[in-house]
Parts: C-alpha cells; structure tokens; sequence
C-alpha cells in the first residue's frame, strides 16, 4: 500500500487512499459536531488533518500517534487548507515503518559539516579544553545519541533526521563569520561556540523523533540547563563561575522576544545566529513547497519567490 503524497492529497476536492503517519497525539475539539484535529508528516511536510466522522475520532483517540491506512478528502476553509479523513484504520503490517515518513539528512555529510566548523573555529582561537568540552557534552550517554539524530523543530526548520546537529553547525558557520567581521569577539570564542552547540540540546528532550515527548511542557531551555548541570564543576574549573552563568543565560535567553528576556550581549547574539539561521531555512523551505512563484509565509504574509522562473 502506497503512501499518500500530502502536497497532492491536501489540493480542495482531491481524494486519496493510503498510508499517513498521525506524527503526534491529535486533540478532539468541541463544534457543532465534536471533531479530531492534529498533524500528518511526510519527509518533512507537515499538514494538519480534521475529521468530523465518529469512527475516525474512536479510532485516533484510542491509538494516537502512528501509521494508518486512510481515505481522504483535501478541503480548504476561508484559504487556509487541510486534509479531512474520512476513514481510518490502524495499519498492523510492518512493511513500511515510521523512519519511511521521516526525513534525513546523511550522517557523512553532517560529520564533516560539524568537524569542518569546529577545525574553522579551532583556528581562530578555540581552545583544546572547549573542543573536549564539545565533544563529550553532545556525546554524553544521556543524551543516547540523539544530538545527532533528533529534528531541530516538529513543523518547521530543519524538521528531519539529523536537523539538530544540522542546524548547529549551520549557526557555528555564522559564528564564524560573526567572528570574522567583530574581531572583538574572537577573545570570547571559547562562550560563543560552546553557548551554540549547547543552545538547543535540551531539545533531545523535549522531542521524542520528530514528535513532541511526554514531558515536552517543560522547554528545551529549561531542560538544556538542566542537563548541562552535570559539567558545572568542569567548567567552572576550566573557566570561571561567570562563563557557566553565561551559557546559562544564553540558553535560557536565545529566543529574544519569543521568550526570556536575553540578559547578556552573548544572549542576544546567538538569539539573531538563531532567528537568521532558522528562518532563512524555513523560508526557503517555504518557497520550495509552494505550487507558484507568489506563495503565503508564515512570517510577512504573500512573498514572491527569488527565482520564480526555476519554479516552472
Ligand atoms: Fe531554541
Ligand atoms: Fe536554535
């Protein structure tokens, strides 16, 4: 049984039959009629599902997240678009697996990325005890690996196999040219470079393979700093109390508005490492999907595309 495509089954008035993976627990919402309501993903894509029938809801209710065989309808209300399921069935075979909904990115390439990053911050001044540092925070057998494996986000950036680690190395590069343009930065590469690599970590606990985890409520922030309390006596040792304190603070501070108030300049700066790094990848990811060159974002409403003429 084939898997459904999600950019063709959610086009208004398209009917498809196959395989989806419900990659989260769906919520029933109250209505006229009470009905289900949650996410569909596939290599990355991510669309919402809605469901009125009374089947559809017993049966998502009872087994949450995971493959399904499924009937369904793509709607459209008031120009926002969803796939209606109009029946359901749990799928028992294990032909296809949940990795086969999950999108990659290759191991080799991410390694090299990484190792290529730190060797290029290594040269401007990154010290032998941070890369050790480095490399046994994300190899901490805590973390089961899972640095390296775990998505940077459910619906958007980087929301694949591997995209933690991707999109680390991809702020560690900004850092680099941050560091390259602000000589008086280089003094502090040891906090910068360390404070990227471990600002997102506690993401390995608030999501469990591209799905929230059970205890998701409690952030990646707070789970970040946290986990990193096992290296305080390290740091301190190799450093300073205030150098631990300002990992603290910019993992606690590195969503600028959208959370804690940044307390510290390093705070702030990984926070627009972050922003830059994560929203030009959600943009173009954005503008890969869209079926034409004018496509809605998120972020500013209608965009056109850079190259509307690659699109034809
Ligand atoms: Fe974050
Ligand atoms: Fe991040």
């Amino acid at each position: 049984m084939q898997i459904i495509n999600l950019n063709e089954a959610i086009l208004n008035g398209r009917t498809s039959s196959g395989l989806i993976y419900v990659n989260s627990d769906p919520q029933v919402r109250p209505g006229r009629k009470d009905y289900i309501l949650g996410d569909l993903m596939y290599k990355g894509k991510v669309v919402q599902f809605r469901s009125w029938d009374d089947d559809v809801l017993e049966i998502l209710r009872a087994h949450g997240k995971g493959i399904y065989r499924a009937d369904t309808l793509g709607q459209e209300y008031k120009s926002f678009s969803y796939i209606n399921i109009r029946s359901i069935d749990l799928y028992v075979d294990n032909a296809v697996s949940e990795e086969d909904f999950q999108d990659c990115i290759p191991q080799e390439e991410l390694e090299s990325k990484w190792t290529e990053a730190l060797e290029q911050l290594q040269a401007r001044g990154l010290s032998d005890a941070c890369r050790k540092l480095i490399d046994d925070v994300v190899n901490d057998p805590e973390l089961e690996g899972r640095f390296f494996t775990e998505g940077a986000a459910i619906k958007h950036h980087d929301n694949l196999i591997g995209g933690l680690w991707n999109h680390s190395s991809k702020m560690l590069r900004i850092l680099i040219a941050l560091l390259d343009n602000n000589k008086e930065l280089l003094p502090s590469v040891d906090l910068m470079t360390f404070s990227v690599v471990a600002h997102d970590i506690g993401k390995v606990f608030e999501y469990d393979a591209l799905s929230m985890s059970e205890h998701w409520y409690a952030n990646h922030r707070v789970r970040g700093i946290e986990f990193l309390v096992k290296y305080r006596e390290r740091i301190i040792d190799s450093y300073s109390e205030q150098f631990y304190r300002q990992v603290q603070a910019v993992i606690a501070g590195h969503h600028g508005e959208y959370g804690d108030r940044p307390t510290t300049v390093a705070a702030v700066i990984v926070h627009y490492i972050d922003s830059l790094e994560s929203q030009a990848t959600e943009l173009l990811r954005e503008q890969e999907a869209a079926m034409e060159s004018k496509f809605f974002s998120t972020g500013f409403g209608y965009l056109e595309s850079i190259c509307p003429d690659d699109l034809d």
